[in-house]
């Protein structure tokens, strides 16, 4: 699948986050395409379901806007809410059933005739390879969907899916606080097969910005800032920079909600660190030295 260098995620866009009008969707969603970054990220569940929906008035506005830019949503997670009042617990549900409805409206919401890319939200713990395949198949045959992959899978649960399937993409949470996937196998493992990462909260979630007394990202910003003097460049974009890096063509999806920091990031696809330099964020987040 192609997408921009950097992936617009539009999770805190609506009632999670900035809670834009139609018009703030609109202006966010042209000054993206006009900087290049044309994937957006969704999920059914974003905004308790009202974000795709959201989104898609702008579609509905404006439809040429579709051609020029890849849409990414996810199903497999039930979230109570009040749009949902028939979902008693949160729980996965990766059904035929489940997903094929996900999908349908999915497509409803955004104003959309296909989706580029549909991920399984999370790995269900009951999950039928065999009926995600089936539920796949029958939505690229209908070509409602042109790519599909997980999220937050397991090596493990990537191999079981792809033994049935291609699996084209895992987003996975990855950042310079969230090191798991670079030790458990999951980054090779998509090197292994050709598996797309992407990254979510490639900058924690934010949390490296906020004021803070912890060590650990009172070292990170302190590396971080030391790397964006020598670069000439700020801190947020030396740590997406520091996810680029990697081999295995880690992708950001980015959580703002600010024109500016998405051109910002943009920056990090050009800036190449030092290996050394690589390694001191690493150390400041491990708090040690490698081996
Ligand atoms: N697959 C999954 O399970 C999953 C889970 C979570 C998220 N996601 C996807 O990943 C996307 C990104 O996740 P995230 O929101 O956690 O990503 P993030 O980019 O790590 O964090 C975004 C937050 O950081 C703030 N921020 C960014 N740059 C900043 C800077 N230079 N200075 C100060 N604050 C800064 C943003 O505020 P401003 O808006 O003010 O810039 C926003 O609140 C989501 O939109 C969603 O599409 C997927």
């Amino acid at each position: 699948m192609n997408t921009s260098k950097v992936i617009a995620g539009v999770m805190k866009w609506g009632l999670w986050g900035s809670k834009f009008d139609t018009a703030s969707y609109e202006q966010i969603i042209k000054e993206s395409i006009h900087m290049g970054v044309t994937t957006f990220d969704h999920a059914d569940i974003y905004g308790d379901y009202t974000t795709e929906e959201e989104f898609g008035h702008v579609l509905r506005k404006e439809p040429s806007l579709r051609q020029q830019m890849q849409l990414i949503t996810k199903c497999g997670i039930r979230r109570p809410c009040v749009n949902r009042p028939q979902f008693k617990i949160k729980s996965y549900d990766t059904s035929f059933k489940h997903i094929i409805e996900s999908v349908e409206t999915s497509l409803e919401n955004l104003s959309t005739d296909y989706i580029d890319a549909l991920l399984i939200h999370r790995p269900d713990f009951i999950m039928n390879a065999d009926e995600i395949a089936e539920a796949f198949a029958q939505l690229k045959q209908q070509g409602k969907v042109l790519h599909f992959g997980v999220s937050n899978f397991t090596p493990s649960q990537v191999a079981l899916l792809n033994s049935r399937f291609k699996v084209e993409i895992n987003q996975i949470q990855a950042s310079v606080t969230y090191l798991q996937p670079f030790t458990d196998g999951t980054l090779d493992q998509c090197q292994e097969l050709g598996v797309i990462p992407m990254a979510w909260s490639p900058l924690g979630g934010g949390n490296i910005f906020a004021a803070t007394d912890d060590e650990r990202i009172l070292r990170i910003t302190a590396v971080a800032e030391i790397l964006a003097a020598k670069y000439q460049t700020s801190a947020d974009v030396v740590l997406l920079s520091w996810l680029l890096q990697h081999p295995s063509k880690i992708i950001p999806v980015l959580g703002t909600s600010k024109p500016a920091r998405i051109k910002a990031a943009l920056d990090a696809t050009e800036l190449k660190m030092e290996r050394e330099e690589w390694y001191m964020l690493w150390r400041a987040s491990t708090g040690k030295e490698v081996a």
